[in-house]
């Protein structure tokens, strides 16, 4: 019986204009460049203009996608879009990107995972194609967390920004030693629910709330959690440290980036580092640094990539993709 593999066959990203740096926001809280690059080793992040939703920046990711996979819309049957800060409530932003790539065939949904949220939607949508049900998705990591950052809290609010990235997938015979996604490993743990979260919802506080984060707390799982996982992916492969080109981490971090690739054998050159110039932006991350990545001539066709995430829940992942 044949056996059906989901390959990559473009990305795209889009990242808003304006462009908040370390310095400008040691004007309105007390933080510093240094403190900033120190501990995290961001430098500035991008920020959604006044309007500018996050349906508006997945779209804008999924139309650059597209283009890069040299696809029209209409061939696309699925839409995951991974977010945890959503244009409404309800509907999903998915259907906002669905109407406005004029599709109203397939169907569309969000997947709400914080900062894994582009692992689990891949491996979703990596699902939905290899049973054959659905042929071509995108897959999609958008954010706006700007609108949920408490800007007087200097512990959280130095940290996040605004961008989304796409992928687009496609269901193909699979071939031995062939291209495509490999494995995927999720997990969650839901203990941890109070050290990352959002201080309001409908069924709460009936408001949108602020970002809340424990920090220290966080670091402290944020390793072991990244290694086991991505172990569990070396383990279902047979691939290793040594045999991966590219290591394109979820970007909340540079320590954690560092000592995650340093436990794991990863050689520092391998390892795509956006977090400087992006910030953490939650589920969009990956993708954006996939973009990144690709679009300097990095990660080409038939590389061996690793990604992994790890966020609020907590939630965490890693897959193996043959580029
Ligand atoms: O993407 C989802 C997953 N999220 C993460 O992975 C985030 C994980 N956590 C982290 O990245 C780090 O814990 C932080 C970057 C958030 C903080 O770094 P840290 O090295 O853990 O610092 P800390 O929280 O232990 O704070 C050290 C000091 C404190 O002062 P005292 O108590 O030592 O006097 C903080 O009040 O730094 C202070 N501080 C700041 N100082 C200047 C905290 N935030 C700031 C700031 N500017 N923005």
């Amino acid at each position: 019986m044949s056996r059906l593999r989901s390959v990559v066959r473009g990305c795209g990203s889009y990242l808003p204009a304006d462009v908040l740096s370390n310095e400008e926001l040691a004007k309105s809280v007390d933080t510093s460049d240094d403190w900033i690059v120190q501990r995290t080793g961001i430098r500035q992040r991008h920020i959604a203009s006044p309007g500018e939703m996050t349906s508006d920046l997945a779209l804008a990711a999924a139309r650059a996608a597209l283009e890069n996979a040299g696809m029209d819309a209409a061939e696309i049957d699925l839409i995951v879009l991974a977010t945890s800060t959503p244009d409404n409530t309800f509907p999903a932003s998915a259907v906002a990107v669905q109407a406005g790539l004029g599709l109203t065939t397939g169907f569309a949904f969000d997947v709400q995972a914080v900062c894994s949220g582009f692992v689990y939607a891949l491996t979703v949508a990596d699902k939905f194609l290899v049973s054959g049900q659905h042929k071509r998705a995108l897959v999609i990591g958008a954010e706006t967390m700007s609108r949920i950052l408490d800007w007087t809290d200097r512990t959280t609010c130095v940290l996040f920004g605004d961008g989304a990235g796409a992928v687009v997938l496609e269901a193909v015979e699979a071939v031995e030693g062939g291209r495509g996604v490999l494995t995927t490993h999720l997990r969650s743990d839901g203990r941890h629910k109070g050290k990352l979260f959002v201080d309001g919802g409908p069924s709460s506080t009936g408001t949108v709330g602020h970002l809340r984060m424990e920090g220290r707390e966080v670091f402290r799982h944020a390793v072991g959690m990244i290694t086991d996982v991505i172990r569990d992916a070396f383990a279902a492969t047979g691939e290793s440290a040594e045999t991966i080109d590219w290591f394109v981490p979820h970007q909340a971090n540079r320590r954690i980036i560092d000592a995650s690739a340093q436990k794991l054998g990863i050689a520092p050159e391998k390892v795509v580092i956006t977090v400087d110039g992006h910030g953490n932006t939650s589920a969009a991350s990956i993708p954006l640094a996939l973009s990144a990545a690709v679009g300097d001539g990095r990660i080409k066709q038939d590389d061996l990539v690793l990604l992994e995430a790890m966020g609020g829940g907590f939630t965490w992942g890693s897959a193996l993709v043959r580029w």
